[in-house]
């Protein structure tokens, strides 16, 4: 089933810490994954609007190719569109009442006894959890993809999400997610540099591998970059110039035969004989 794009969302940030140019974004595939990820925002205002079937489809879709520990998906998702069950799902999730203007709720549950089953305490534990929240983020990145908002809530009543989804007593509540069409454009959260997140082989391991050059850790991004547009700028000119060739040979060959029709003419005229030239 091919999911339907929604509207383009001009997803404009400030700038923190990290420089990002957030230019508008056309939802939809065309968006690469790089750039799905750098202007996905949690949503916490929705407008008044049903989100398709097949959206939602596809953003299940998107959780069931998660990695899974050992290929095993040891979650559920319990999808819910009923207005009071949304309202007291807000309520139960510390009273973030913003929730329930959302119209699709996805209750993830994770069943650790699967996990369990293979992995021992660890897969029943920690596997567990690191599925669900692959799953969770790769839903959220479909949601925004198709030009929906969405946001993780983790702050929830877990027995009062099971009474109200009557969940069995062995699984567990691993998140909520909101989805529906987002009625704001939220700003970038501060993020982190790159360089305040990251050891080279060994905790606070400063010495790296690349130069050390003004730009820093971009230095070999920035580089391919450069080798990249260069060879964009060849492929470009060698189109260019190669079309004016192709033109020029027409001309060529247009002149050419024009000459020869000339040439023709004249040693015709010049061949008969004088009487018929009178
Ligand atoms: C485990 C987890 C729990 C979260 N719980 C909540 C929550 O209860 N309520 C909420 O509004 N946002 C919640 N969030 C969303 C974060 O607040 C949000 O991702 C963070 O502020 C960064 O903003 P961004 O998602 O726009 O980059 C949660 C996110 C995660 C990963």
């Amino acid at each position: 089933m091919e999911a339907k794009h929604n509207n383009p969302q001009n997803h404009t940030g400030n700038t923190h810490e990290e420089t990002h140019s957030e230019e508008s974004h056309n939802s939809g595939y065309h968006m690469g994954v790089f750039d799905c990820i750098r202007t996905r925002r949690s949503v916490r205002k929705y407008k008044d609007k049903q989100v398709p079937w097949d959206n939602i489809v596809e953003i299940l879709q998107a959780a069931k190719f998660a990695p899974f520990a050992g290929n095993v998906l040891n979650c559920k998702f319990v999808v819910v569109k009923n207005e009071d069950k949304r309202k007291a799902i807000a309520e139960t999730c510390a009273q973030q009442y913003w929730m329930q203007d959302a119209p699709i709720h996805i209750v993830v549950v994770g069943e650790p006894e699967k996990s369990e089953r293979y992995y021992g305490a660890r897969g029943g534990r920690l596997y567990t959890i690191q599925g669900a929240a692959a799953a969770m983020q790769n839903m959220l990145l479909t949601a925004h993809s198709l030009g929906l908002g969405a946001c993780w809530v983790g702050a929830f009543d877990e027995e009062e999400i099971r009474r109200l989804c009557n969940l069995p007593e062995n699984v567990n509540v691993q998140g909520v997610l909101t989805i529906g069409f987002a009625d704001e454009v939220p700003e970038m959260p501060p993020k982190y540099r790159i360089e305040h997140i990251m050891f080279f082989e060994k905790w606070w391991g400063r010495q790296g591998p690349y130069p050390k050059t003004g730009l820093g850790l971009w230095a070999p991004v920035i580089e391919h970059g450069f080798k990249e547009t260069k060879k964009m700028i060849k492929k470009a000119g060698n189109k260019i110039f190669k079309k004016k060739d192709k033109k020029d040979a027409t001309e060529d060959k247009k002149i050419k035969e024009k000459q020869k029709d000339e040439t023709s003419a004249y040693q015709e005229y010049y061949t008969q004989d004088d009487r018929k030239r009178n």
